[in-house]
């Protein structure tokens, strides 16, 4: 499974692939104002610093919802820089768009995806990944984790292509129950990445060897 990070910090990016387990960046208009990116030349400044980062994809989301718009935005993107992948919300002038870049082999991330008819589509469409919002269906009591089983299955029958990249990731469980049930990719904030390493035996272990070796030393 490939990790990616979902933020748009570059600290936090560079900190991720420094660990050497990073194989891409999604960042949404949230997260590009959280870090206080303001004007357009700043956020395509942004985008091609963070490709600066990283040697995988990078999503980059329009803001766009007509059909013409969305292509225009996502055009320009797609030119920033060649690991650009166009991120298109899951509305009907999106999938339109999905399908026009297809045509075009820009790449493309559909955002947005809370069921499994809506996976569908992406994947008709041709999108290069598919962004199930895992910890926001939880939040609404509904279980992330089934829809990704659903387009796994979904998926799998047809042969789709599109990637299931597990998003709004939250903690540790939802990286390895994705993993368990095949989703192509999570993106996952640092937390969830680092939380990963942590196990208090691995820590417990580690300080009796040091221990021991004073011993020996
Ligand atoms: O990748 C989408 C993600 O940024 C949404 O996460 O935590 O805002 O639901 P969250």
């Amino acid at each position: 499974m490939k990790f990616f990070i979902d933020t748009a910090d570059l600290a936090q990016i560079r900190e991720a692939q420094e660990l050497g387990v990073l194989d891409g960046v999604t960042t949404n208009p949230s997260l590009m104002a959280k870090v206080g990116i303001k004007g357009a030349a700043a956020v395509e400044q942004h985008y091609i610093d963070i490709c600066n980062i990283v040697t995988g994809d990078v999503s980059a989301e329009v803001i766009s919802t007509d059909y013409e718009g969305i292509v225009r935005e996502g055009e320009h993107l797609a030119s920033l820089h060649p690991q650009i992948v166009v991120k298109v919300p899951m509305i009907k002038d999106g999938v339109r768009a999905i399908k026009y870049f297809t045509s075009k082999g820009i790449r493309t991330n559909c955002t947005l995806v809370f069921s499994a008819g809506q996976a569908l589509l992406a994947a008709k469409a041709g999108a290069t990944y598919v962004s199930p919002f895992i910890g926001r269906l939880d939040d609404v009591s509904t279980d992330g984790l089934v829809l990704i089983e659903e387009i796994r299955t979904i998926y799998d029958n047809y042969g789709y292509q599109t990637q299931i990249l597990a998003a709004s990731v939250r903690h540790p469980m939802h990286i390895i129950n994705c993993a368990k049930i095949g989703a192509d990719v999570a993106t996952c904030p640092l937390s969830a990445i680092t939380a990963l390493l942590k196990h208090p035996l691995t820590d417990n272990g580690l300080a009796q060897f040091l221990a021991d070796a004073q011993k020996f030393a």
